[in-house]
């Protein structure tokens, strides 16, 4: 077989066998097949797409690229949870403990940021001492001991998602379904829990343009879940404005540390409900959703989900102290952008958000950048609010000086006043099962 054959064969717009999938991602994984050949067979896959027998093939090939998890536990059911990917999207950093503390396990494998999107790997390695690798034992271990361990890919589990997730993100080859169907599910297979939560966002900031689009993403997930015998639900929310306040790494563990003590911004506390209640649905703690979300709130009051963060980020060698204090490092030159009319804000365009925050240093440009952990932007009024003209209403922070005059004009683009108070789309739109 050869791969230039393949791509022309996908270029003209048809499937390719398990075989010739095999043969891809196991070349890709083994350094036989350069980063240009599987970059001209991701961009035809980006404009002709795959079957959904094609994408559960690579999903399974990515899959079974490296090793794989049995979870057990006796009595327990792990459930895992997924994002498809979105702006200010911390949700696993308030989920995670937050189910874990009602005790559901969540053995989890996140993602670095992707394009103009956020990842949670990038936001816990924003903790001093935070290791985000962790050996499959150890992950085990923690796991077993204080019912949570979330880690990066390695070499050794999911490694064709690992390579493929970062040159998609440097090659414009992000929003395609079957490519983040099958990323999100190889790991998700891999990591071996019974039940998946996953968490599908549509809009401005999102992969998915569309509601429409989301539901056929997560109807693709779904099934390749339920045919490996997954207990599957698909949580659709919008993305058209940034979720909660903060966009960035350390500037967002912050804002998950505020929804652990209770304090969190509304449209971020109720998705991360939702997906919450349906974790300990599926994780049989609760029978059904008004039930799991009465064992949440009792959870959050009691402090219980806040502790179980600290115990997390202490095994895998995070600095508690930092987290205790609140006092992550933000980036020195803190700009103000402020209101140039008074009125109501209509929209603040999440994936411009998202571009003005990796602007400012808190995303990769190419796959080898470093990340600024300190950089972001915090918004200080929310779609829907009334401002004043001259009224202060992000907080851009960067450590390069030269970059706040690029900022505040990007900023400048994303937020739009109008004379009238808008009508916002609900949060959590539609739930699949
Ligand atoms: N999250 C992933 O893990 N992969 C994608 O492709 C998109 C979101």
């Amino acid at each position: 077989m050869r791969m230039v054959e393949l791509i022309e064969k996908k270029k003209n717009g048809y499937p390719l066998t398990r075989e010739e999938i095999r043969f891809i991602v196991q070349g890709y994984v083994q350094g036989k097949i350069p980063d240009y050949q599987v970059s001209a067979w991701a961009m035809a896959v980006y404009f002709k797409g795959m079957t959904v027998q094609e994408t559960s093939e690579l999903t399974m090939a990515m899959a079974e690229s490296g090793d794989q998890l049995e979870l057990s536990l006796p009595g327990k059911v792990f459930v895992d949870k997924h994002s498809s990917g979105g702006v200010g999207d911390k949700t696993t950093l308030v989920v995670a403990p937050l189910v874990a503390a009602c005790g559901v396990p969540v053995a989890k494998m996140s993602g670095r940021g992707l394009g103009h999107t956020g990842g949670t790997i990038d936001k816990l390695s924003a903790i001093p001492g935070f290791r985000v690798e962790l050996g499959e034992q150890e992950f085990l271990q923690q796991v077993g001991r204080i019912g949570l361990a979330v880690i990066a890919q390695t070499g050794r589990m999911v490694p064709a998602d690992k390579k493929l997730y970062a040159l998609r993100d440097v090659t414009a080859t992000i929003d395609s379904i079957p490519m983040i169907a099958s990323s999100i599910m190889s790991k998700k297979i891999a990591a071996g829990a019974q039940g998946v939560v996953l968490d599908v966002k549509y809009g401005s900031g999102a992969f998915m343009a569309t509601l429409e689009e989301a539901e056929t993403l997560a109807e693709i997930m779904i099934g390749i879940g339920k045919n490996l015998g997954r207990d599957m639900v698909a949580v659709l929310s919008s993305m058209d404005q940034p979720l909660g306040r903060a966009v960035g790494n350390g500037i967002e563990v912050l804002e998950a540390i505020e929804c652990l003590q209770g304090n969190g911004p509304d449209d971020l506390m109720e998705v991360c409900l939702e997906l919450a209640s349906w974790m300990l649905v599926l994780g049989k703690k609760a029978a059904t959703i008004t039930e799991a979300g009465e064992i949440l709130k009792d959870t959050l009051q009691s402090g219980r989900a806040w502790e179980k963060f600290l115990a997390f980020v202490q095994a895998q060698g995070g600095d508690t102290a930092v987290l205790h204090a609140k006092n992550l490092p933000l980036a020195s030159e803190k700009i103000v952008y402020k209101a140039e009319r008074a009125g109501y804000i209509q929209h603040i365009d999440a994936r411009k958000i998202g571009l003005l925050a990796m602007v400012l240093g808190a995303g990769r440009e190419n796959k080898d950048s470093e990340i600024d952990f300190g950089a972001g932007v915090y918004l200080l009024k929310k779609a829907g609010d009334a401002v004043q003209a001259g009224e202060p209403l992000c907080m851009l922070h960067t450590s390069s000086a030269e970059k706040s005059s690029l900022g505040l004009a990007k900023a400048a683009e994303a937020i739009t006043i109008g004379e009238e108070k808008p009508l916002l789309k609900p949060t959590v739109s539609t739930v699949i099962r």
